[in-house]
């Protein structure tokens, strides 16, 4: 089977990696790709959202799946324009429709699509700049710290969390009247703020049928200890120590379950994978958000942890045959370490010489910023790579990865030290 990958970074890295082992693959394609799938797949310097490019290629390779990484193409509808196509329409696409696309394409819909199937989550309401002074009384009857989420995708920079009432205020002025965040925030969502510890779980769904795949917890903070600028994510690790049995079953019964069953109430059509951040308040866990894509860099420690076959998850995943798989799981812990550009999330430099890369072999390298030119490894982007270990215990991984970081190098190089620091 001709199998083509829409992405181009540490997760897309991840699924050709995956994806290349299964003996149903006759060829790969990865769109735009990186210097890391360059060597297991052909890349094709197309855009994720350019639908008319992807479907001539999909017609010239005789490509017989789609596999969608990040969400901007599923939330502008690549599916859609998929099964509203003559020729196309019974090419499976892995990612769901716009209609399910939008519990990541507004916080507002994920919140009602909670409330409707009694997910736990954060107390809330939304605002737009009609409504600004409702905003503020609500503002007023929370406690510190005051949670503000633009509505629409932000790149990931949309939420803010202020301890102060006044800036939280103001806050609200600027994305609703201001567009701090463009046409994301003409509408935000304001939340109870919850304390407790973050992971993620994932799921695999045909859209009636699913399976839970290994749980994830990532490093968002560019700073040791958690402090800094949010970044896409500096490390992971799989399984989350503190997501025991009895979590899971809660997770299970009151969010997977609710939450798939909530995709068949509402008539949404489902085929691809849930990415659902939770925070664990006391003994309990809450939905912090719904992705509909993988997220990255869990994926570089989830998908390594999965023995089945790739091709067939993702085929029983189009058919609706996902209750004939059982998920087979990798015992070890999987952790990942992230090489960045300094000075990233911030303004940084690109096309910098990555050597040292053949000379890892007790980790996975997966790329993410990284491009190939005059058979060169340069970065590209501001998370440049991604070092994946596994290990008994997540401290033996993790000590793996960063040996495999030592022997890496380009100019400016970071990652943070600290990965797993608090499990
Ligand atoms: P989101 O983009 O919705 O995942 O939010 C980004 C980050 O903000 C999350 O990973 C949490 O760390 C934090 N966050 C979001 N909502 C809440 C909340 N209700 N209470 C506490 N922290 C939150
Ligand atoms: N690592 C978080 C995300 O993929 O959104």
């Amino acid at each position: 089977m001709n199998i083509l990958i829409l992405g181009s970074g540490g997760r897309e890295h991840t699924f050709a990696w995956k994806i290349a082992q299964s003996n149903k693959l006759t060829n790969l394609f990865v769109a735009p790709g990186n210097a890391g799938t360059a060597k297991i797949a052909t890349n094709v310097n197309i855009a994720v959202t350019d639908f008319l490019a992807i479907k001539e290629l999909v017609l010239t390779e005789n490509i017989e799946m789609v596999v969608v990484g990040p969400e901007d193409p599923l939330v502008q509808g690549v599916h859609d324009f998929f099964l509203n196509d003559e020729k196309l329409k019974n090419i499976p696409v892995i990612g769901p429709q716009k209609s399910g696309a939008i519990l990541e394409g507004s916080k507002e819909f994920a919140k009602e699509f909670m409330a409707r199937h009694n997910v736990p989550t954060a107390a809330y309401q939304s605002f737009t700049s009609e409504s600004l002074e409702a905003g503020y009384a609500f503002l007023e009857m929370l406690n510190a710290p005051y949670v503000l989420k633009a509505d629409g995708l932000a790149a990931g920079k949309g939420v803010l969390i202020l301890n102060d009432l006044n800036e939280a205020k103001a806050e609200l002025k600027n994305m609703l009247v201001d567009a701090k965040f463009g046409n994301a925030s003409a509408k935000v969502v304001i939340e109870e703020f919850l304390s407790g510890i973050e992971l993620s779980v994932f799921v695999l769904t045909d859209g009636k049928n699913y399976l839970t795949l290994p749980t994830a917890k990532d490093y968002k903070r560019i700073g040791e200890g958690d402090t800094g600028l949010n970044t896409g994510g500096m490390g992971a690790v799989s399984p989350v120590p503190f997501a025991d049995a009895t979590f899971m079953k809660k997770v299970e019964d009151r969010i997977v379950k609710p939450t798939i069953e909530g995709f068949q109430k509402d008539e949404i059509p489902y085929k691809g994978f849930v990415f659902i951040g939770l925070i664990k308040v006391g003994e309990e866990p809450y939905v912090i958000e719904y992705n509909v894509r993988m997220g990255d860099p869990e994926t570089e420690v989830v998908l390594p942890r999965v023995k089945n076959d790739m091709v067939t998850l993702l085929q029983a995943t189009a058919n609706g045959t996902l209750n004939t798989i059982d998920l087979e799981v990798d015992e070890r812990t999987a952790t990942t370490v992230v090489a960045v550009s300094g000075g990233y999330p911030e303004a940084y430099e690109k096309g910098k010489e990555i050597t040292g890369l053949e000379t890892v072999s007790d980790s996975i390298v997966f790329h993410a910023g990284t491009q190939l030119k005059d058979n060169k490894v340069l970065s590209s982007g501001g998370r440049v790579l991604a070092v994946t270990s596994y290990g008994e215990h997540f401290n033996d991984a993790l000590k793996l990865s960063y040996e495999s970081l030592e022997k890496i190098s380009f100019d400016k190089m970071n990652f943070r030290k600290d990965i797993g620091f608090d499990l």
